[in-house]
């Protein structure tokens, strides 16, 4: 067997991917036609999905990503829309060997363009509940907020009844933060943070994949958050490197990501390597998986050729996974 087939059996916990970024362009084409929603006529790179592919390879930046992640999920519109999405994601994380997903979606994304909230959290719910049920992976949802909107309207909305019920049932169990990441700063959501924590939310948000390290600094100093997706950028702070080691706080790495984006030239220059010295948990995640040209086993894959980590360390890895996921203690003790 392969290093890849090693890899895959591995019982893997996915704590970092969007599931719009799930979107790929064939079923963009297919969901827009649908639902009679017309693509941008002036952009070359929607003639078709191929030409949209193609351009995904050339992406410069998270803003020039994000671009074309907003107009994608405009094609989105019914609960079933949603629903397919999001399990299609799981069908490739279960032949992928994923055991426990943690999935963000984006409320805003979809309510500032007239779609209900019920409907999306319909749709995805109903494939968690699906993946749980037919493919034994446990699922966590987390609503992300925004960073490029102003933060009362991130406020305003968390405060609406339809997520307050989908936060008091559990069905949504963590709150996120992403989009844009300069020059939004983390502390402009400290008080939608304090009232999560109120709440009971676990809570995480997008800090240094773009932004510096100081990013990271403000996400655990005045959100409160217990981890840190992307984080990349502690590299560049010894003190606090030392201070995240230390305490435990797990960083979700997106290899694909940071190289299709932008954020390093190559994986090599991923601070793989670094964070397994300085003894920080993190773990190996897809992000965007239909925009950035792969699933989370190719993520641990090219970590592998990259960084050939041993057997060991990919334990170890895995096992700091299990510990960093928010489900209870008896499904961590079944996968540990
Ligand atoms: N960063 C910020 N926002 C995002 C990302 C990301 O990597 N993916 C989807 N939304
Ligand atoms: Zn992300």
């Amino acid at each position: 067997p392969s290093f890849r087939d090693f890899l895959r059996c591995l019982p893997k916990c996915e704590h970092h991917m969007h599931l719009e970024g799930a979107l790929t362009p064939h079923v963009l084409f297919v969901l827009a036609e649908k639902n009679n929603v017309t693509l941008p006529q002036d952009d070359e790179a929607f003639k078709s999905p191929e030409a949209l592919l193609e351009r995904y390879q050339r992406f410069t930046s998270l803003d020039d990503f994000l671009h074309y992640y907003y107009i994608g999920m405009s094609a989105l519109v019914a609960a079933a829309d949603f629903e397919a999405l999001a399990w299609d994601y799981f069908q490739h994380a279960s032949s992928d060997g994923v055991a426990h997903a943690e999935v963000f979606f984006d409320p805003q994304a979809h309510t500032s363009r007239g779609i209900k909230y019920t409907t999306v959290l319909e749709g995805f719910d109903t494939a968690c509940k699906r993946a749980e049920k037919e493919l034994g992976i446990t699922t966590i949802l987390t609503s992300c907020f925004l960073r490029h909107l102003p933060p009362k309207d991130c406020l305003e909305l968390f405060e609406d009844e339809d997520l307050q019920e989908s936060y008091k049932s559990g069905v949504v169990r963590a709150i996120g933060l992403d989009s844009s990441e300069k020059p939004f700063p983390p502390e402009n959501f400290t008080e939608l943070y304090t009232k999560a924590k109120a709440l009971g939310l676990n809570l995480t948000a997008h800090a240094g994949e773009e932004g510096p390290a100081s990013y990271i600094s403000s996400a655990l100093h005045n959100l409160g958050v217990t981890r840190i997706d992307h984080g990349i950028k502690l590299v560049d702070d010894q003190q606090l490197l030392e201070k995240i080691a230390a305490e435990k706080t797990m960083l979700t790495v997106c290899p694909l990501s940071n190289v299709v984006l932008r954020c390093v030239n190559t994986i090599k220059d991923v601070p793989i390597r670094k964070l397994l010295d300085a003894g920080v948990q993190f773990s190996i995640n897809s992000d965007d998986p239909a925009y950035f040209g792969g699933y989370i086993l190719d993520n641990y894959v090219a970590v592998h050729d990259a960084f050939k980590l041993s057997v060991q360390e990919w334990e170890g890895v895995v096992r700091a996974g299990i510990k960093g996921s928010w489900c209870d203690d008896d499904r961590k003790a079944e996968l540990l």
